[in-house]
Order: structure tokens, then C-alpha cells, then sequence
């Protein structure tokens, strides 16, 4: 049987270390949902929501802001395994219309950007008033593109991580922590 570190989970053949606790991600989505219910008063913004890794972050950013808010979900991919494949697959066409409206892109991830400067371009051509980008996680070491990211859970070292949403290939989502590879114990 092989020796797995305390607190350490494995998928497939990688194991990972606890990185950020549930409660840690809990109060910084707090505050981010602040500053947005501040910035956004008086305004009807239309969150998108990047699939798949996003979907909890973004449970829990629009159930800790005090507006009522649409929502519409985008199938993004653009990862295999470990690596960013620079090639974007999306959906655009299954959103309602939204010439007009301010956007919130919600993003689990920002890592070398294509998926959101991909988005962000293909957005931008349907007429929006405006389009913000808020994301949990951003790897500034890795980030190739000049779009800002509006608002940021955590900027985090260009290190490979799952839970909360984000897997390694399709396995790991359902962790309530955020775990990082753990490269001392590689199997
Ligand atoms: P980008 O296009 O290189 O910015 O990568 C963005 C997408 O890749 C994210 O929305 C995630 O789905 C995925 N991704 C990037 N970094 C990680 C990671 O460390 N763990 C899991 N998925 C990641
Ligand atoms: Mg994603």
C-alpha cells in the first residue's frame, strides 16, 4: 500500500497538499461580494459563469451578494491534464441576448489567460455596456494577455491545483478545500 501524507489526497497518480481551507476561500468570496455589491448598485449586471470549474465558486459568490442577479453558464475547455492547451472550445451561442448589459464573467481560474482574452474577445463583438472579470484564482507568474482581472480571490504561484470546483482530469471538484500538487511526494 502506498504512504499518503496526512491531510493529502491523491487522484490518479498525483497527490496534492491542502492549500486553502473551505473557511479561508468562505471570507475572502465575502469580501469580493462586497466590493461587488458596491460597485454594481443601481445596475443589473448578467453574471456568466465559466463551465466547468466555476460552478461552486459562483454558488457561493452570488449567494453572498445582497442583489438579485441572472446568470447564464458557458462550457469552456481549454485544459488537458496538467497543461493549458491554448485551444478554446465554447458555446457562445446559448446565451440569451446581451447587447447592452454589464457582464461579470466569473471564472474559477486565471492561468495563462486564453480561456478568459478568448471569452473576453467573443463577448465583446455581441455589444455588451461592459464586461468585468472575477476570479478566485489568478497565476500572475503565468498570465500572457493584457485584459484585467477585475476582482481576485487569491493570486497564487503558477502551481497545478484541484478542489473547490477545479479538477484534474475531471476528478478532485467535489473537495471543500483548495489542494496543490504536492511535487515532494510524487508517485
Ligand atoms: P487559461 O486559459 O490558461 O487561463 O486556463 C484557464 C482554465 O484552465 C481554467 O478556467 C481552468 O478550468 C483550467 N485551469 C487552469 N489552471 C488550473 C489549475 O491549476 N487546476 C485546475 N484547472 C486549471
Ligand atoms: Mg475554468
Amino acid at each position: 500500500m502506498e504512504i499518503v501524507k496526512k491531510g493529502n489526497i491523491i487522484i490518479e497518480d498525483l497527490e496534492f497538499r491542502k492549500y486553502l481551507s473551505e473557511e479561508k476561500i468562505k471570507h475572502r468570496i465575502i469580501r469580493l461580494a462586497q466590493k461587488i455589491d458596491a460597485d454594481f448598485t443601481g445596475k443589473k449586471p448578467l453574471f456568466i459563469t465559466v463551465l466547468n470549474g466555476s460552478f461552486i465558486f459562483c454558488s457561493d459568490l452570488v449567494r453572498a451578494l445582497n442583489m438579485d442577479v441572472e446568470i447564464e453558464f458557458l462550457k469552456v475547455k481549454s485544459y488537458e491534464g496538467l497543461e493549458s492547451s491554448g485551444e478554446i472550445k465554447e458555446s457562445i451561442n446559448t446565451l440569451p441576448n446581451i447587447e447592452g448589459r454589464d457582464l461579470i464573467i466569473v471564472e474559477d481560474i486565471v492561468d495563462k489567460g486564453n480561456t478568459i482574452n478568448h471569452l473576453h474577445q467573443a463577448l465583446s463583438k455581441l455589444n455588451p455596456a461592459s464586461i468585468t472579470v472575477v476570479s478566485l484564482l489568478y497565476k500572475p507568474a503565468a498570465y500572457l494577455f493584457d485584459i484585467n482581472i477585475d476582482y481576485v480571490g487569491f493570486e497564487i504561484p503558477n502551481d497545478f491545483v484541484v478542489g473547490y470546483g477545479l479538477d484534474y482530469n475531471g476528478y478532485g471538484r467535489s473537495y471543500r478545500d483548495l489542494y496543490v500538487l504536492d511535487n515532494e511526494n510524487m508517485h
